[in-house]
């Protein structure tokens, strides 16, 4: 059910029931994260293998210390500068956090997001919650109640409704190694304004193998065939197929349908379409889908990783 009550969502909460809630990002699929009986749960609702640990959310910086050990000063300050908003920090969990939530890692993901009714029921429950997005491991993420409703409805007694997303890409991901912070996912928060409170960041390469959890090759990927490169060239090649097109801010006519990331070509309006447009294409009449990266820059950056995951 799509509603936007808070009191229904807390007494679920804490009865170990999953309620979808709304972020700046993308919509979260949320269980207690001190309770293994809601974390199991939502592994199995979303068909998440168990090495893919998730993220835990709360509403103010001083709660962090609930759950979490230490915080390190470069992460504080991250925190104090970016929060609530996309970024999301691994930081050395305590034993009241499940195994389970962090995959066994000693680390746990933490992120204040940025979204009133979140933050409103996060203030009223006595319990951080963990959340991965709210699709079925491996799909397109929601960016609105819909979506969720659409996939997971009929699995879910609640999903909160606060509109539509609006940053569109996931968190950005920041862990230390060897007290170096390091780019784990990029996203909502742009590298270029992390680096002006961080200095130079790396970002750890992606990989197919479990080991390294969450940094899966393949992922929020349509059913379509999808295809990624130069659109003109790769409609021509295709000719025979009935084809939709996602570009960034071009039209091209002599196709079936063709969906613009942002017609004026700015790069925030882009992210937050990039799921959606996917996401309708995924659910058109066409055979094939044809897309292209865009400008590698700012958010540019975490959209291109999701089309690149979309056609691997
Ligand atoms: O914007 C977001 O981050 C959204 C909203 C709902 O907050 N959440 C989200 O969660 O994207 P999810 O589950 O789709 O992605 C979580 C990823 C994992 O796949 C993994 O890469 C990383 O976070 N992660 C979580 N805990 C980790 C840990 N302890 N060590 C390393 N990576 C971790
Ligand atoms: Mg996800």
């Amino acid at each position: 059910m799509i509603a936007n009550s808070i009191d229904l969502a807390i007494s679920l909460l804490q009865s170990n029931e999953l309620v979808a809630i709304p972020t700046e990002t993308v919509y979260g699929l949320a269980g207690n994260a001190y309770s293994e009986e809601a974390i199991l749960k939502i592994f199995q609702v979303k068909q998440r293998p168990k090495f893919d640990p998730l993220i835990v959310h709360t509403y103010a910086i001083e709660h962090i210390y609930d759950f979490v050990a230490e915080i390190p000063e470069i992460a504080l300050s991250l925190f104090e500068k970016l929060a609530p908003g996309p970024v999301t920090i691994l930081l050395p969990k305590k034993n009241n956090i499940p195994d389970l939530v962090t995959s066994g890692l000693n680390q746990v993901a933490v992120r204040i997001p940025n979204h009133p009714l979140t933050l409103e029921l996060l203030s009223l429950l006595p319990f951080p919650l963990a959340a991965p997005s709210a699709n079925p491991f491996g799909y397109i993420s929601p960016t609105s109640a819909l979506h969720v409703e659409m996939q997971l409805g009929n699995k879910i007694k609640l999903i909160l409704d606060g509109g539509e997303s609006q940053v569109g890409v996931e968190s950005t991901i920041i862990g230390f190694e060897e007290g170096k912070p390091i780019i784990y996912r990029l996203g909502g928060t742009a590298i270029e304004a992390l680096e002006k409170i961080t200095g130079k960041l790396l970002i750890r390469e992606s990989t197919s193998s479990p080991t390294a959890p969450g940094m899966l090759k393949s992922h929020y990927a349509p059913h379509k065939p999808f295809l990624l490169g130069n659109i003109s060239t790769l409609v021509a090649a295709n000719a025979d197929k009935k084809i939709g097109v996602l570009s960034f801010d071009e039209i091209y006519n002599d196709v079936e349908l063709c969906y613009r990331l942002s017609p004026a070509g700015n790069m925030q309006e882009a992210a937050k379409n990039l799921f959606k447009c996917l996401r309708l294409l995924d659910m058109s009449n066409v055979d094939l889908i044809i897309a292209e990266l865009v400008p590698d820059e700012n958010l540019g950056k975490a959209i291109n990783d999701r089309l690149r995951r979309a056609a691997y």
